[in-house]
This record gives structure tokens, sequence and C-alpha cells, in this order.
């Protein structure tokens, strides 16, 4: 009995020396204050485990080689992407430095393609990465996987040659009629 309500009193104070903490202001949220590296490790290890659980019965189309595809998803990733993820010839960005966590470089690591296409559409909680899946189709999520495929190794001389077949990225002009909101993000370049 003893050693119960003892360690309910132990329990108690830690319970509210937490709510304390959280009240308190004190920890500090910024994107250029790291996180511990114990904190780090374990949201690391939850995420690729996540990311491989949710991932593990979407079907991947079989024609993910199909050049048209890979065009569009290239438009797309121009666009889209680029800023936060690089690509051949692009090594830095305004954006990127201030990432955190930061993202990584798509023109250098692959993704398997059922992980790919889970993260695009629903994106990564807590990180700059958005959830694409609130306003594009999954056809067009499996063009930027395919293209994806493609990237790593690129030259920037071939970056740029695919890119001036790519058809234009004109779907934030259709959603602008649509739901009248980030229209102007990037139906330009
Ligand atoms: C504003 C910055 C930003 C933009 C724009 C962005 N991403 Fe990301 N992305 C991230 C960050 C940050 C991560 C890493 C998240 C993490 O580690 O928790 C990420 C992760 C990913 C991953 C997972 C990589 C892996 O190894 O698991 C893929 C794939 C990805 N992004 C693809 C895309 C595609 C395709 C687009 C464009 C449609 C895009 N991202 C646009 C920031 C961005």
């Amino acid at each position: 009995m003893r050693f119960i309500s003892a360690a309910m009193v132990v329990l108690l104070v830690l319970v509210l020396g937490v709510c304390a903490f959280i009240w308190s202001g004190l920890y500090n949220p910024g994107a250029d204050n790291p996180h511990w590296k114990v904190t780090h490790t374990i949201l690391d290890i939850a995420r690729e485990r996540a990311i491989e659980h949710y991932s593990e019965d979407i079907a991947v189309p079989a024609n993910l080689n199909e050049p048209q595809m890979i065009l569009k998803g290239a438009g797309h990733y121009a666009a889209m992407c680029a800023n936060c993820h690089l690509a051949p010839g692009k090594n830095n960005s305004e954006i990127r430095p201030g990432l955190y966590p930061q993202p990584p470089n798509l023109s250098v690591a692959s993704v398997e393609p059922r992980e790919a296409f889970w993260v695009i559409k629903h994106g990564v909680k807590m990180s700059a990465m958005p959830a694409w899946g609130g306003s594009h189709d999954d056809a067009t999520i499996w063009n930027m996987v395919a293209f994806l495929q493609k990237l790593p190794g690129m030259s920037p001389e071939q970056y740029r040659e695919i890119l001036a077949k790519a058809p234009a990225d004109d779907d934030g002009e259709a959603e602008a009629g649509a739901h009248g909101h980030e229209g102007h993000a990037h139906h330009h370049d």
C-alpha cells in the first residue's frame, strides 16, 4: 500500500511538472532550434516505420515508365517541389537553409514508389512537407512518382531538356477556379 501511494505521488508530481513546463512557454518551437538528438532519432524512426506501414498496400501502376507520365511529372516537380528538394544544377534555394527538418535532395536520393506516393499525397506533419493530395488527384501524384524514379543521377542538361518538353503545370489555374485558393502559387512556371 505504502509503495503504491508513493508511486502515485511521484507520478502526480511528474505530470504536474510536465504541465508546468508546457504552460511556462519555455519550450522553444523555433525552426532554428534543433531537436535533441534523442527526440530526432525517435521522430525519424516513427516516421520511417509509419511511411512503410501506411504505404504497404498501395498498388503501384504498371506504367510508371511511360514517357508521358514522366514528362508531366517533371513539369509538376519543377513548379512545386524543386525549391525545397533541389534539382540537377540547382544546389540551393532561398527557402532551403531555413527548413527544419531539411528536405532530402531528391536529385540524389531515390525513394521507393509506394512510399513516395504516400508522402506526396499525405505530407509529413510538423515538417514543411505539404499533403499534395488536398489539391491533386492520384494520377497527378503518380506522374510525379514516375518522374522521381528518373531524377537521381540526371545531369543538368538532361533535366533542362525534359523540362523543355514537359507540359506546363496548369492545374494551379483550374484549382483557382474550383476552390479559389493557391491559384497563383505555381501556374507561371
Ligand atoms: C516547403 C518545402 C517542401 C516542398 C515545397 C515539398 N516538400 Fe517534400 N519534403 C519536405 C520536407 C521537409 C521533407 C522531409 C520531412 C521529414 O523528414 O519529416 C519532405 C519529404 C519528401 C519525401 C520523402 C522522402 C523520403 O526519403 O522519405 C518525398 C518523396 C517528397 N518530399 C516529395 C515532394 C514532392 C514530389 C513535392 C512537390 C509536389 C514536394 N515534396 C514538395 C519539404 C517540401
